[in-house]
């Protein structure tokens, strides 16, 4: 698991957006200053970066080396954040904790089977806050559209990358989080969706290309330099003004247990 981004970590930690001031705050607010709180598949920090400051402690934890020492680097200065390597098979392992949050890592886990260990772990308060790309439709998930997107995909398939390709990604059973968390001990749901513009060029949608786990440059190896050559030829082909303007919608789905 841990090379599936391994290689992707510094375009991870240099070109995903972040999740936004108001999503983080939401967060914070639902889970309370005085908490310890695990974030699960944490990437560079994506969420436990701007959480810290905001409650007691955070244990991100990751697979991957790569993306703690990204991680450990953009939070030089802050102390209440203990990076650990481990994964969803290794939580009796970790200090304890009352909250977990997810960032977009839930779908990389045997999701049921790390739900049962949360119910054995978390006190009685405890929730699980899942974040990630907003649920647009009653249907199967899909991603969300964007304006480069058919280029992309385009490009991608001329290199034989496949979205999701790896086995273990829950895209495959068309199974979404709402439905899994709703069949759980943790099934009082509530969802909020943030929405922020963003803007990008031809070098930060290379960079986010290359962040993505099924077009990393692991996975490229040495195709690396021709495809960030063809799909920055092919994105300003497309749109030769260069910039591209986007509606992120992120959703926060956070999960307690039902009070008896
Ligand atoms: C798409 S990144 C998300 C990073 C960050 N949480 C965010 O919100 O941007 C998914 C992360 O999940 C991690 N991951 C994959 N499988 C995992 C597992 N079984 N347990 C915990 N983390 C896992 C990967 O190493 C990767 O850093």
């Amino acid at each position: 698991m841990a090379d599936l981004f391994g290689s992707a970590a510094p375009y991870y930690a240099r070109y995903r957006p972040m999740y936004g001031e108001a999503a983080v705050e939401h967060l914070a607010r639902a889970l309370g200053a005085d908490t310890r709180v695990l974030d699960l598949g944490c990437g560079p920090g994506t969420i436990a970066i701007p959480l810290a400051s905001q409650v007691k402690t955070v244990l991100a934890v990751d697979p991957a080396e790569e993306m703690l020492v990204e991680g450990r680097r953009l939070a030089a200065d802050i102390i209440n954040i203990i990076w650990i390597q481990g994964d969803s098979t290794t939580l009796h392992a970790l200090p304890p904790f009352d909250h977990v949050v997810m960032g977009r890592s839930f779908h990389w886990m045997d999701r049921r089977v790390v739900l049962a260990e949360l119910d054995e772990l978390l006190p009685s308060g405890g929730a699980v806050a899942l974040i990630g790309p907003a649920r647009l439709s009653a249907g199967p998930w899909q991603p969300c559209a964007q304006p480069w997107q058919s280029v992309e995909r385009r490009v991608c398939a001329d290199f034989d990358l496949e979205i999701d390709a790896a086995a273990n990604c829950f895209h495959a059973t068309d199974e979404h989080h709402h439905d899994v968390l709703a069949a759980s001990p943790f099934s009082d749901l509530e969802s909020r969706t943030f929405t922020r513009p963003l803007a990008w060029d031809v070098e930060g949608l290379v960079g986010l290309q290359l962040s993505y786990s099924y077009s990393s440059p692991a996975v490229l190896g040495d195709r690396l330099n021709a495809f960030v050559e063809a799909l920055s030829k092919a994105l300003l082909a497309d749109n030769p003004t260069g910039q591209w303007e986007q509606q992120l919608m992120t959703e926060m789905l956070i999960a307690r247990r039902r009070r008896r």
